[in-house]
């Protein structure tokens, strides 16, 4: 609700106007969760250079393989401005200059992203990039992100470059390096597959569009334009495999081809002169429950079905697809979604005439499985996310990505919803039967973060992380060992520390429906208990936990403000609790059974955070669209802080000198949106992040300082994981000419909060970038038969049983309807 102005409480500005902004250097760095975090839709390596090759992701960029098995991010520059350049929809590496790069990058084609996608142009493997910017908008994390490739180049004519383009708006060509682009205006079909007309999200509304591009190698000659090109387009019951034998003049169905399903790639065998085709009966990376392989000859036109499983065995689309090139007739297929009792990939060394699997039942329920397992590279996801035991998707799921490595058999690498993995003996899968499945995801941290603390004692920083729920960082640069447990929600949507007894945390879980949204630890995050006073299917939102941690207050996602009281003790102001909404700051004197509106902020019409000094009575910031405020009298007034113009994200770090007023970190316009720095209350200011770190959408990201190092920072941003930040330069001159102002004693009775507490009749700010990487919310359908699927994350089917059966929750990912 926007709240009257109340003008002129404001008018006068108290500090000295800021002048141009002062950089200092700094080291950033990931916080290392390890292995991933979220969905790799797709990985392309290099057909020339050995050992070249990339993922992509769908909310954090992409990365390049080095050859210790580790990736190198690359889009790290992307900040604010072109945040969803951070969407890589499709990537393709020239097969004649391996140098060259190119991504086809945009987050949403709906009202989420206002931006039109770009082409980012590479010469020199993903060190620097020019934009070629799209007239249309590019869907990095839209349905269908994992079929692909969508863009791909001339391996003839390596000018050449073709875009398959969502929403209706058809094929492309560039032919000068991918700089200018122009529809072919006579291409036949630019898609009619919509996964959700019907979806009130605005999401699954959209037109998947075209999805894939594949050049026929093995026709024409380097020099000139490859005159045959198969296109792969999102439609069901009309032609949707398209060929031109004219470099792209002319266009037509290929003949006789099945359109039941949607096909999700295509990839050719050269020396077989033949292309393989995975299909699926939904657009990916989610849903799925039928789909088949097929091979069609090029020579003869030929297409021969080689679906790896029938019948009752069939219960999945298939996804990722790849050839060895090295050994013709090797073929493998990954189901896209076997949700249970695990994913699952084919391998058959007869052009698909026979195929040997992943694993297989050894009576049931045991399975027998054809590979050793290694997940150290990423601990956390062995105790918490995959586990060794049938039905927990030890293998993956959201299997898209498929390659094998075109100059080394024994190479491989696949994709899935929260990692990759691979192996360096895949032959072995032809002798013994038996690979080393290992994660090889070390270097990627595509995780969404939701919520950052960094206590005065204990671990120096705690998480809040969407869909792998959160971690206690006590060691930033080692992988995790395990995740919050007890209860391990999807996601952890925010966490808060007692100001006054720092090992009492409390954290709040969005995302699953059916379990109580708010735990505490009293040991730093080691060990939690849930709040069963926490009602049923309420969650989301923002937590303060007060400084003698025996009051929370929870702004929830749909049911207003609420406050518990976990403790029976209080003390005099204790329990304070300040919020804002819209330009009015409100103080809640009663444990926050009541909020008074108290002090103006400006023309503000949102709040983005609040942050309240812990140990300085009545020292609190705000930070909303209109810039920064300061209050030294608990709200009661704020001073307007100069050249400031808008703020998100705000924390505390330690102050320059002891017992001198805080630093404090704030994501904010100053002179230009960026990551700042203040060591004297606001009145200068330092530019801490440079042209190579940009952080993506500003208003998603979270950040806090350290308590305990003077200039570190820990940043949380939505899609590249969490980085910290400290102090490699010099510090710049003239920025602590204030005098610390804190001489005052550290009062017992201090005040925790976080953003947009009050006002329980305001729907609270969104960030700009609301969806993350490997979530969907299920939606109610028709009724699952008895032993069908009826839930688990990502499932869109139906969720009501077959009358005589119950949805019986089996994991995190499966529920199944089983008898009464
Ligand atoms: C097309 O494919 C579907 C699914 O694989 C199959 O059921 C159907 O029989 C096929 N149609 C023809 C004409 O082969
Ligand atoms: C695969 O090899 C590992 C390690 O040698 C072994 O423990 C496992 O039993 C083997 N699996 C099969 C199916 O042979
Ligand atoms: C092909 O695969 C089968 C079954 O996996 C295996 O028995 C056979 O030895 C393989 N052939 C070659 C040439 O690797
Ligand atoms: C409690 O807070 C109010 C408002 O900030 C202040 O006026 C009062 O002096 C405080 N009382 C104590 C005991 O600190």
């Amino acid at each position: 609700m926007r709240r009257t102005l109340i003008a002129g409480l404001i008018a006068a500005v108290t500090a000295p106007l800021v002048c141009a902004i002062n950089s200092q250097t700094y080291t950033w760095k990931n916080v290392k969760i390890g292995g991933g975090g979220g969905f790799i839709p797709g990985i392309i390596f290099n057909e020339k250079e050995k050992g070249l090759a990339y993922a992509r992701t769908d909310i954090g960029g992409a990365y390049k393989l080095n050859n210790d098995d580790s990736w190198t991010p690359l889009l790290d520059f992307v900040g604010d401005a072109n945040w969803n350049s951070w969407g890589v929809d499709a990537l393709a590496t020239d097969p004649v200059e391996p140098n060259r790069l190119y991504m086809a990058t945009g987050m949403y084609t709906n009202s989420w992203d206002p931006n039109n996608g770009q082409i980012l142009i590479s010469d020199d493997y993903g060190a620097t990039f020019t934009s070629s910017p799209l007239p249309f908008k590019v869907g990095g994390n839209m349905a269908g992100r994992g079929m692909g490739e969508r863009l791909a180049i001339d391996p003839h004519s390596n000018n050449i470059l073709y875009f398959g383009a969502r929403n209706g708006n058809g094929l492309y060509k560039s032919t000068n390096f991918g700089a200018s682009w122009t529809k072919i205006a006579n291409f036949p079909s630019s898609g009619t597959f919509i996964p959700d007309p019907d979806d009130p999200f605005d999401y699954n509304n959209q037109i998947v569009g075209l999805a894939w591009i594949t050049f026929d190698s093995t026709s024409g000659a380097a020099g000139a334009a490859t005159p045959r090109v198969f296109v792969g387009v999102a439609n069901k019951d009309e032609s949707n495999i398209f060929i031109s034998e004219d470099a792209g003049a002319t266009w037509s169905a290929v003949a006789g081809q099945n359109t039941t399903f949607l096909p999700h790639k295509g990839v050719l065998s050269p020396s077989e002169n033949t292309l393989y085709i995975s299909y699926s009966d939904g657009a990916g990376p989610y849903d799925g429950t039928n789909g088949a392989v097929k091979k069609y000859h090029i020579p003869t036109s030929t297409w021969t079905d080689i679906t790896p499983v029938s019948g009752s065995d069939l219960y999945f689309g298939f996804g990722g697809l790849a050839v060895d090139k090295l050994a013709p007739g090797t073929v493998m297929v990954a189901a896209l979604n076997s949700w249970w009792p695990d994913g699952q990939i084919f391998r058959s060394n007869d052009s698909g005439a026979t195929w040997s699997p992943l694993w297989g039942w050894n009576g049931y329920p045991n399975l027998e499985k054809y590979y050793t397992f290694d997940n150290s590279l990423a601990p956390w996801t062995g105790s918490d996310f995959v586990d060794t035991t049938p039905g927990t998707l030890q293998i993956g799921w959201m299997m898209e990505a498929l390659a094998i490595d075109p100059f080394d058999s024994n190479h491989w690498l696949y994709g899935t919803g929260a990692t990759i993995y691979g192996s360096h003996d895949l032959k072995k899968w032809d002798t013994a039967h038996n690979v080393t499945l290992r994660m090889l995801a070390d270097g990627i941290e595509e995780t969404s973060v939701r919520g950052l603390i960094s206590p005065p004692t204990g671990p120096n920083l705690l998480s809040g992380v969407a869909d792998i729920t959160g971690f206690v960082h006590d060691n930033l640069d080692t992988p995790r060992l395990k995740s919050y447990d007890n209860p391990k929600w999807m996601t952890s949507q925010d966490i808060d520390y007692a100001g006054n007894l720092p090992t009492n945390i409390v954290r709040i879980g969005a995302g699953d429906e059916e379990i109580k949204q708010v735990a505490f630890s009293s040991d730093s995050g080691s060990s939690w208990a849930i709040h069963y006073g926490a009602p049923d299917g309420v969650h989301g939102g923002k937590v303060a936990f007060s400084a003698d941690a025996d009051t929370i207050l929870w702004r929830t996602d749909g049911s207003g403000v609420l406050v518990s009281r976990n403790q029976a003790t209080f003390t005099a102001n204790n329990s304070i609790f300040y919020g804002a909404s819209g330009n009015v700051f409100y103080i809640s004197t009663n444990n926050g059974a009541t909020f008074a509106a108290s002090g103006s902020l400006g023309s503000s019409t949102s709040v983005s955070d609040v942050l309240v000094n812990p140990g300085l009575t009545g020292d609190v910031w705000a930070s909303t669209d209109k810039g920064l405020f300061h209050s030294t009298n608990s709200g009661a007034t704020f001073t307007s802080i100069s050249g400031v113009t808008q703020a998100w994200s705000i924390g505390f770090g330690a102050p320059v000198t002891t017992g001198g007023y805080p630093a404090i970190f704030a994501a904010a316009n100053i002179d230009g949106v960026g990551y700042f720095r203040s060591d004297d209350a606001g009145v200068n200011w330092v530019k801490i992040n440079d042209a190579a770190h940009g952080f993506g959408a500003i208003s998603g990201n979270v950040l806090t300082g350290d308590p305990r190092i003077h200039g570190r920072v820990y940043l949380g941003t939505n899609g590249r994981g969490i980085f910290y930040g400290d102090t490699a330069g010099a510090q710049p001159p003239d920025t602590a000419t204030a005098a610390p102002t804190s001489s005052v004693a550290v009062v017992t009775s201090s005040i925790i909060l976080t953003t947009s507490v009050a006002d329980p009749t305001s729907a609270p700010a969104t960030s700009q970038v609301p969806v993350t990487s490997s979530t969907s919310a299920p939606l109610a359908g028709a009724t699952a038969a008895v032993f069908g699927q009826c839930g688990g994350e990502g499932w869109t089917g139906a969720t009501i049983c077959a009358t005589g059966s119950t949805c019986t929750t089996s994991s995190q990912w499966y529920s199944q309807c089983l008898p009464n």
